[in-house]
């Protein structure tokens, strides 16, 4: 395969075709002729502020002059309206007085904070993602920040990762819906708007599949792979425009991601023809030395800019390092003025040309931030987002009649833990905990006891006997288990990924009571609680639920809401199944089930199945699925099926069923999976209230990447499946295309 485009190629993509578009061409041209080199050189180079630094600082020059001096074209980690403008003063100053872009790590919310983004995905309710990502880009642009490295839409197999609840999950049609709705969500009506930021697709590419789950790890993958499960989402918000892109820390088959040519300029600046712009993960440039691929700045400078990087995060390599190649005539200009034009092209969409404190507006940044209405979108994804894991002995909903309730464990009062890893503008006056959310459920009618038990991740055991005097007094016990928020996120893998310290052996004191118990685990990743999962009647999956945590919990906990969330990421009964996810390849010696171990793909010591499924989640209702008509069971090419069935609440509570439509291919030219998620619906139903459901099924669906890497379907036999998890098919069909 041809590994890059000829450079004119990739030139000549610049201009696209609307007369605004070329009109702001026209503008780029009169300003880059006016430029000189070192100047436009700057456009390329973003260094950090002083405050909430999000990464290694290796030197600290005087910013400010560089900025007077024009050797900036971006900052990161600066906001506020007052902050942003007063640092905007200073690129005024500049000779060419073009305006800086100031980004920031706007992963779940600004101020008023969302579920981590793992969370949200499971709620499976992309309109709801798509408010959460258009609140936080309200909040943030009030705040004179232009730009949100977000999404990010790596698909993540292995939970050891900690960076798993900054994603989607496991799953590239789910992770591609998702990344579709975030960057739509970010952008709204388009660049200019005062309440739009760019989005930025983020780790590009491949970054979630570290060798081991640590963090910044090499990845080897097939290309196949790589094209089927990890560019998807990436392309997904290309076609949602995404202004930005970032590539990542990781190696991919041996070359650095940040020096990759067949990423960057093959894939997606040719293939894609994507016209915005490319910024370096943090430091990643020069981290090409640290990787035995460049021996220099000077060199990893020169193979980034080749490789289609276009901005410089933090690494100081671009500048000096880019005027002396130009000079050396080892970098064509024409790269560099390449690079510069997509920078610009952004300033001049966002309208930062004609007022660069457009969004440094200090009253509109008091409106804005954390107002109700903010809040309340807060509380309503938090809600969606709580995957139900068990529910036996009808436990929950709480009763309103119950006296005492007792809430144990580290994270009952926990406020800043609710808030997860990339929260970076919150304040202590706008999180509730577990605790304060139930205090204002319940009112006066019922007490509300507290003990803490133990910490998070120490071997104490000391605050048992409390925990258990507690329990005893109280009608149902609550438990608040999990992780800290530090637990989970960037340079945050873990080896163990049993819930922490001695939480669990808490849980069994507890539960010795004999008192009726409801876990709550709020973590940022997929956690191991076998015991609790086998013991525990209740048990719900929080995650972390941002500023409106507690009152989410409370709402959830007796019924106001009624649970509808399903794990968008597989949960193993033990590290050594990891990876382990739902759509993997048919192997020729498949186990038939967890005891079937002879000469088979399987353990000896552990089933193969997961703890809890991909696409698992209860309700406090229950759903039937009858009556599945397909319109034909054979298809030509250019023909479509249309599937529907009858689903039905058959229980007690309104409430909400994902109802999930997977594929299988059942012989091809390429292994395929077992099972693939290729349509999903989120339908409300009263209790007793049946509804057709209807997916159409055509040849894109049926679609995968060929020996050659050709996308296409091929004739043969496929199976349908409809459930309510990937381990619970409902209605099943074969059919055929011609
Ligand atoms: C490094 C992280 O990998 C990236 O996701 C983040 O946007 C930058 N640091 C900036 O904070």
């Amino acid at each position: 395969m041809k590994r890059y485009l000829p450079l004119a190629l990739i030139l000549g993509i610049s201009l696209s075709a609307s007369a605004q578009d070329k009109k702001i061409e026209k503008k780029i041209d009169s300003v880059l002729k006016l430029m000189t080199l070192d100047e436009k050189i700057g456009q390329l180079n973003q260094y950090t502020g002083d405050r909430d630094a999000t990464g290694p600082i290796t030197n600290n020059p005087n910013k400010l002059k560089d900025i007077r001096d024009g050797k900036l074209g971006s900052m990161l980690n600066v906001r506020g309206a007052k902050e942003t403008r007063e640092v905007q003063e200073v690129a005024m100053q500049s000779r060419m007085k073009i305006p800086l872009i100031f980004g920031l790590d706007v992963i779940h919310g600004y101020r008023v904070t969302f579920p981590i983004p793992l969370a949200e995905a499971a709620s499976w309710d992309l309109a709801e993602i798509e408010n959460g990502a258009r609140v936080a880009a309200r909040e943030t642009a009030a705040s004179g920040v232009h730009w949100t490295f977000a999404p990010m839409v790596d698909i993540a197999r292995d939970p050891r990762w900690g960076r798993v609840m900054e994603g989607a999950g496991e799953d590239t049609y789910l992770g591609s819906k998702i990344a579709f709705a975030r960057v739509k969500g970010f952008q709204g009506k388009g660049l200019g708007n005062l309440d739009a930021v760019m989005a930025c697709a983020k780790h590009f590419a491949a970054y979630g599949a570290a060798i081991a789950g640590r963090d910044y790890n090499a990845v080897d993958m097939s290309e196949h792979t790589l094209w089927e499960t990890y560019l998807p989402p990436f392309k997904a918000a290309v076609d949602a425009g995404a202004a930005t892109f970032m590539n990542s820390f990781n190696t991919l088959n041996g070359i650095p991601a940040t020096g990759s040519r067949y990423l960057q300029r093959d894939i997606l600046k040719g293939q894609w023809k994507y016209q915005g712009f490319v910024v370096s993960d943090w430091g990643s440039i020069g981290e090409m030395i640290a990787h035995g691929y460049a021996k220099d700045k000077e060199q990893a400078a020169e193979l980034a800019i080749k490789a289609g990087s276009d901005m410089d995060m933090e690494s100081r390599s671009y500048l000096p390092g880019l005027a002396k190649l130009v000079a050396d005539k080892k970098v064509p200009i024409a790269l560099i003025d390449d690079a510069v034009r997509r920078v610009l092209r952004k300033k001049f969409e966002l309208g930062l040309f004609d007022d660069p404190y457009r969004f440094s507006d200090v009253a509109r940044q008091e409106k804005e931030i954390n107002s109700a209405e903010n809040r309340k979108a807060s509380l309503t994804m938090a809600e969606k987002s709580i995957v139900l894991l068990k529910n036996e002995k009808e436990i929950l909903p709480l009763s309103k009649n119950l006296k005492k309730i007792a809430v144990i464990g580290p994270l009952g009062k926990s406020e800043k833990d609710m808030q997860g890893f990339w929260s970076i503008a919150w304040e202590k006056d706008n999180l509730i905990s577990l605790y304060q959310g139930l205090k204002n459920k319940v009112g006066n009618q019922t007490e509300l006891l507290y003990a803490k038990g133990c910490e998070l991740a120490d071997s104490s055991k000391a605050g048992f006997a409390e925990a258990v005097a507690v329990a005893k007094q109280a009608d149902v016990v609550v438990m608040a288990v999990g992780e800290a928020f530090d637990m989970s996120g960037e340079a945050k893998s873990r080896a163990n990924i049993h819930i922490p310290g001695v939480q669990e052996d808490l849980i069994k004191a507890i539960q010795a009571t004999g008192k009726p118990v409801v876990v709550l685990v709020m973590a940022g990743r997929p956690l191991i609680f076998n015991w609790t999962a086998d013991n525990v009647s209740a048990i719900m999956y929080t995650w972390w639920l941002g500023s409106e945590a507690g009152n989410a919990m409370a709402n959830v906990l007796y019924g106001n809401y009624n649970p509808s969330g399903k794990l968008p990421m597989t949960f193993p009964r033990d590290e050594g199944q990891i990876p382990l996810y739902y759509n993997y390849l048919s192997t020729g010696r498949p186990a038939k089930n967890d005891k079937d171990t002879r000469y088979r793909s399987a353990y000896l010591d552990m089933p193969n199945s997961p703890k809890f499924a991909f696409g698992y989640g209860l309700s406090y209702t229950t759903f039937d699925y009858t009556d599945l008509a397909v319109s034909k069971t054979q298809i030509k090419p250019d023909e479509k099926i249309t599937v529907s069935f009858t689903l039905k609440n058959t229980g007690k509570y309104a409430g909400e069923e994902v109802v999930q439509l997977y594929l299988q291919d059942k012989f091809a030219s390429v292994v395929r999976p077992v099972k693939e998620l290729k349509d999903f619906q989120k339908v409300m139903l009263k209790a007793g209230e049946s509804k057709t459901i209807t997916f159409t099924i055509d040849k894109e669906k049926l679609s995968f990447y060929n020996q050659q890497l050709k996308w296409g379907a091929e004739a043969g036999d496929f199976k349908l499946m409809i459930g309510t998890a990937s381990n619970n098919i409902k209605l099943e069909k074969d059919f055929t295309l011609l």
